[in-house]
């Protein structure tokens, strides 16, 4: 079998991020549950604006539109916003998506929410995921809210070594690792079996180094989302309703910052 390496894009953009994420049984109405939460506890109206920061293939994007919310879609994959672009057009959805890094967000005082949805927040080194916060604060309008759903780093799933069958292929996907000293969630490397093509498809540098996630407390962020100047942080345990208080056993660590 012939053996390749691709790229950050083309392996977690495409492979993972729509074939493998659309194969997971339930998540479409996994999504619809965390859509409901975020609208509920950002105090969305139909017709106010969300901006979802890191969108990928728009799935919440989507979702959010077909609730009645004027959305826009940001995300660095070309892939990814083509996906996104794609799968809006076929779900009859309008989304505006944006193709740009979410350390140079620039919009001023134009959303009532925003959300960083699957722990899309501490990619990036100390001072750059500060950038992250502080674009998503000015983005938003006065009194606007954003929110984290994150991993709790009290309570990392423990993910195992699995094999998931795709269309055509046999994805691997290794353990996650915490690297305790800098509190960093090492990226699960990956393989792919490409029956199809008759391939090996494994990641290159660009695709195994994008893939770490700086973990931090409901403290730090806390303190970090009062630094950019967010006045009040609530934080809950669960990303769907109803609302659960966050605790050291919980599911996911959700922090709704408000302006
Ligand atoms: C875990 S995925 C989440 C995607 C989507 N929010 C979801 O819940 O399915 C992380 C996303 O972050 C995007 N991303 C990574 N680095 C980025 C950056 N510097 N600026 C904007 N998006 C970025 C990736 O392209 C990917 O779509």
């Amino acid at each position: 079998m012939e053996r390749v390496e691709l790229g950050w894009d083309e392996f977690w953009g495409n492979l993972f991020r729509v074939r493998h994420r659309r194969s997971i049984p339930g998540i479409q109405h996994y999504d619809d549950l965390v859509a409901d939460f975020c609208i509920e506890v950002l105090h969305l109206k139909e017709g106010n604006e969300i901006l979802d920061i890191a969108c990928g293939a728009g799935d919440h994007s989507v979702l959010f539109a077909k609730k009645g919310l004027k959305v826009a879609g940001f995300d660095i994959s070309s892939s990814l916003i083509k996906s996104a672009e794609e799968h809006a057009e076929v779900e009859g959805a309008s989304v505006e998506f944006f193709k740009g890094d979410m350390r140079e967000i620039n919009f001023e005082q134009r959303f009532h929410g925003a959300v960083i949805l699957s722990h899309s927040f501490g990619f990036f080194n100390h001072e750059e995921n500060v950038l992250v916060l502080q674009g998503s604060y000015n983005a938003l309008c006065e009194s606007g809210t954003l929110l984290l759903d994150l991993m709790n780093p009290y309570n990392i799933p423990r993910f195992q070594k699995t094999w998931t069958a795709l269309k055509g292929g046999f994805l691997l996907s290794e353990p996650h690792f915490l690297e305790a000293a800098s509190g960093v969630l090492k990226g699960r490397p990956a393989m792919y079996i490409d029956i199809e093509n008759d391939r090996v498809v494994l990641m290159n540098q660009d695709a195994l180094s994008n893939n770490d996630t700086r973990m931090y407390t409901a403290l730090d962020i806390r303190k970090l989302l009062e630094e950019v100047g967010f006045a009040k942080i609530e934080l809950y345990g669960e990303n769907k309703l109803p609302r659960r208080p966050y605790a050291a056993s919980s599911e996911r660590m959700v922090v709704v910052a408000t302006k």
